[in-house]
């Protein structure tokens, strides 16, 4: 594997990301209601809570996909064709589900080469030890980085045609004027006829999700408590983890998951970094993240508003889940 780590992800930068972080905290603790961006939940700790969550029984999202990916398989590879294609992956996560693409695309002979973009540095190099295992041929160039700048990254260093996976319903965690400006910003990296494969969730029996979103191992409040300690040990901050509660819940108007930690009681947390303290209520939440639920009728609007065409939905057997392949469309001027 080569790996790239982009500049602000470098260790003599990591004054900035830290500095960032406490900016984030300061802005998202100041506010009501009091919010934390999710992109903090994913350091090496985070990505590894993550993987767990993944194969927790009760969390479908990933059962859905593996088996969307196992029947449809070959027709994603027909597809994709046989050209030289650069694979990018944004947030590779521990590459269960790629692998499974992956496999099929070198039985069917595809020539292509693959770069995960995440991050976790630690996710990448997870991954790369199980790609190495599995596929000895496979080129990996692994960028660890935010997807922005990881595509950028893309952008200058690989010519050819492309196809991007944004997978695991991560879409779903921007609400829909950042989800249209993500996939404006993908679109622009890309040209024309390169592909997207990006999996949606959908809307479905609400027990099912709360159940996903609060699973009985107590993984996803493991993940979510993640963030609090990330402020104890990297903001010098003294939040009492036994005085928070994890809370997800549907929200319908919305139409999406959202995950709260809650102040259990009325406390104060004293954040070294920043040099304040922030009070709380209690039985106040902290925002964590929105994961929206789709309608197939979202999905298409959503392409067409952004500039691709749908080539096909992929369900699994409960169409709980959708992968989604899209063709990017560009336009020759006039005349
Ligand atoms: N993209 C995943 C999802 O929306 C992320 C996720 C899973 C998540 N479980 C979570 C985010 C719990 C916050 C809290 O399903």
């Amino acid at each position: 594997m080569s790996v790239k780590i982009l500049n602000s992800f470098n260790v003599q930068d990591q004054g900035k990301a830290k500095e960032q972080f406490a900016l984030d905290v300061l802005k998202g603790l100041s506010t009501k209601p009091k919010e934390i961006p999710s992109k903090y939940f994913y350091d090496d700790e985070g990505s590894r809570l993550f993987s767990q969550i993944m194969e927790s029984e009760d969390y479908y999202l990933t059962d859905c996909e593996i088996e969307v990916f196992e029947k449809n398989k070959k027709d994603i590879a027909q597809k994709i064709g046989h050209s030289n294609i650069n694979i990018i992956e944004l947030g590779a996560g521990d590459g269960r589900k790629t692998k499974i693409l992956i496999d099929q695309f070198l039985k069917e002979n595809l020539s292509f080469k693959y770069t995960s973009i995440d991050i976790s540095k630690e996710a990448i190099v997870q991954i790369d030890r199980l790609f190495k295992e599995e596929f000895p041929a496979l080129e990996h160039t692994g960028v660890v980085g935010e997807y922005t700048g990881g595509l950028d990254w893309v952008s200058d260093n690989q010519s050819g045609r492309k196809l991007v996976l944004f997978l695991g319903s991560t879409i779903g965690n921007f609400d829909r004027p950042n989800a249209l400006v993500f996939l404006r910003v993908l679109w622009k990296h890309l040209n024309n006829d390169d592909l997207l494969l990006i999996g949606f969730d959908l809307k479905k029996e609400i027990d099912l999700m709360l159940l996903a979103y609060n699973d009985r191992e107590g993984i996803t409040k493991k993940f979510n408590f993640n963030l609090l300690t990330r402020m104890n040990n990297e903001l010098g901050a003294n939040f009492d983890l036994k005085n928070f509660m994890h809370f997800g819940t549907y929200n319908p108007n919305v139409g999406a998951m959202e995950s709260f930690i809650i102040s259990t009681c009325a406390q104060e947390v004293y954040v070294g970094e920043l040099e304040k303290t922030f009070k709380f209520k209690a039985f106040e939440p902290i925002h964590l993240e929105y994961s929206h639920k789709y309608l197939i009728s979202d999905i298409e609007s959503f392409a067409m508003e952004t500039g691709f065409e749908v080539l096909n939905h992929y369900f699994d057997s409960n169409h709980f889940y959708t992968n989604s392949l899209w063709r990017v469309k560009k336009e020759m001027p006039n005349g």
